[in-house]
């Protein structure tokens, strides 16, 4: 029988990947939450820098039930400097859903969590549950563009990405492209020298990945993380202290309080004063 181009491609990966994968943390583990907790945080995040992140909030809330009774205030002091807070509230809430309900049984059902989207979904649920399911990121979708030298997405490219993928090995598969996708196949120089799937691939000039997201400095982003690093480090504080300490300008501040406060990041006391939930 003839061997096909996609078994052969995928057999080359997976060799490649015994002895080239990352060594992640979270990748010691099967059970649902450590999966969870790292996926949350890989969202727009390397892994090297979500790494030190990842062990002190799995050494604090090792289930659950433990984030779901802890005080946001805490959650967030934990999570400041990964950026992207808002994903540590959300994380919170779902971890209060699983807490009550359990855990949904498959990747439909985790899309029902608050912050899992269908990436995270298909994550948790092929590399916990075993389910043999593509994990739809940006590197799944740059490396197959350049493989088959057309961009796909959306459902184009879950349907590739399922043919793909060698049966009973899909979380080995998956994790392969990411750090093929990190190391090797990257966004910009990619290194096709290195490449173990290089006879199989159209070609890195085949697909160009869009632009990354907008600048940090003078975003909005960058004010709300100010202001909550600031309340994590020297707690409630008026307006005007926040703004001297942040070096914020007044219009800015107000602007990011607002945005935080009705994200539920923020409460402001009788006093006046800003503080993070239950602190
Ligand atoms: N990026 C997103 N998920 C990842 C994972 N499980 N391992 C490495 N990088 C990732």
């Amino acid at each position: 029988m003839a061997v096909l181009n996609h078994e052969a491609r995928a057999l080359a990966l997976l060799h490649w990947y015994t002895t080239n994968r990352r060594d992640l943390p979270w990748r010691a583990d099967r059970h649902p939450w450590p999966i969870l907790v790292s996926e949350i945080m890989l969202q727009q995040t390397q892994a090297g820098r979500v790494v030190p992140f990842y062990r002190r909030f799995m050494a604090r809330f090792p289930t659950p039930v433990a984030l779901a009774e802890a005080p946001p205030a805490e959650v967030l002091a934990l999570w400041s400097g990964l950026g992207y807070n808002r994903r540590a509230i959300r994380l919170q809430e779902a971890a209060r859903r699983i807490a009550a309900d359990g855990w949904p049984p498959d990747a439909a059902g985790l899309q029902s969590l608050a912050g899992v989207g269908p990436y995270t979904a298909a994550a948790v649920a092929c590399f916990s549950y075993a389910e043999q399911i593509p994990t739809p990121d940006t590197n799944l979708q740059r490396v197959l563009s350049r493989w088959h030298g057309r961009p796909l997405n959306g459902r184009g490219l879950i349907e590739v990405a399922q043919k793909e993928l060698p049966p009973g090995r899909a979380a080995d598969w998956n994790q392969a492209i990411m750090d093929l996708g990190a190391g090797v196949c990257r966004p910009a120089e990619p290194l096709c020298t290195d490449c173990p799937v290089v006879q199989w691939c159209a070609g890195p000039e085949t697909y160009v990945a869009p632009p990354s997201s907008g600048q940090f400095r003078g975003s909005s982003r960058e004010a709300r993380g100010a202001v909550i690093r600031n309340l994590v480090q020297q707690g409630p504080a008026t307006m005007p202290q926040l703004s001297m300490q942040t070096g914020l300008e007044p219009q800015r501040l107000r602007h990011a309080l607002e945005a935080l406060a009705q994200e539920g990041m923020v409460e402001q006391s009788e006093s006046g004063h800003f503080r993070l939930p239950g602190s």
